[in-house]
């Protein structure tokens, strides 16, 4: 990948990467379609990467179909798929690792703990390895992204990072691999993810300020279905991602929920 990096780049040509764990959806056609408007050759990796799984987590289960992910990067004009084996991106002697003090510490970051320190670090490895002046990540997991802005700056990568809309089932259900896991009474219980988040938006449109009420409106909503449990859900600064106590500004509203034994995450800005 290093030597076809450097072909391309030496041809003149800008390289749009989209790096992702693969199992595609409409979410990742969507930033491989944007990708191939902003570079010349497009690239995806495709790699599950173990060290932003907890040890209780679905590293082992989590969706993989190479084949399928194949043909429809080729359908949306990607160029070449990097693929590597766990081998190759960690090799035995692998010590070095990037964190971020602040911005993992909060929203995802106490119930995954470890899990943006292994994004950081596959990364940073897939931006050296593949050299992109152009990076695409989806807005659905909005801490990664500013994880990801972060990193690029403190680390003087020179690749702009670009954020991709969400893109939604047609009843509202944010776009996951991981939807892939859910019963159909969970799914019809996950629909009240982006319910809620509707509630929230009309009750800030209505005038209603304090972060505190926002919450709880969102909460309530979502317990009352079944199989679901909050994380959290909270309202915060979309730039460091410390909670707000109220919205005078547009704030980041994220939250993560369980759906039986599947987590689940979505955010919205709400604008008064
Ligand atoms: O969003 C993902 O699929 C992953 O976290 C990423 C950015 C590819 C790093 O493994």
């Amino acid at each position: 990948m290093q030597q076809e990096a450097t072909r391309l780049l030496q041809a003149g040509n800008t390289i749009a990467l989209v790096p992702t764990m693969g199992y595609f959806h409409e979410g990742h056609l969507a930033l491989m379609r944007e990708g191939r408007k902003q570079g010349d050759a497009l690239i995806t990796s495709i790699f599950v990467n173990p060290t932003q799984f907890g040890p209780s987590e679905d590293f082992q289960a989590y969706p993989r179909d190479l084949n399928r992910d194949a043909r429809l990067a080729e359908s949306v004009g990607v160029d070449v798929i990097f693929a590597p084996e766990a081998e190759m991106m960690y090799d035995q002697g692998h010590q070095t690792y990037v964190t971020l003090d602040a911005l993992s510490l909060y929203l995802c970051g106490p119930s995954r703990p470890g899990h943006f320190r292994g994004v950081a670090t596959v990364v940073t490895k897939l931006f050296n390895i593949v050299r992109p002046q152009v990076a695409l990540f989806g807005e659905k997991d909005y801490q990664q992204l500013a994880v990801i802005r972060r990193l690029a700056r403190d680390l003087y990568f020179d690749v702009r990072i670009i954020g991709v809309p969400t893109v939604r089932e047609a009843d509202g259900l944010a776009m996951s691999s991981r939807n892939t896991y859910l019963s159909p009474d969970e799914r019809r219980s996950a629909l009240s993810i982006h319910q809620s988040i509707q509630l929230a938006q009309e009750g800030v449109a209505k005038g209603i300020k304090d972060a505190r009420q926002l919450v709880a409106e969102t909460s309530g909503l979502i317990h009352s279905h079944p199989h679901t449990k909050i994380d959290y859900v909270t309202l915060c600064d979309p730039e460091t991602l410390e909670d707000v106590k109220r919205v005078d500004e547009p704030s980041l509203m994220a939250l993560a929920v369980w759906v039986g034994h599947t987590r689940l995450i979505d955010n919205a800005i709400l604008t008064p």
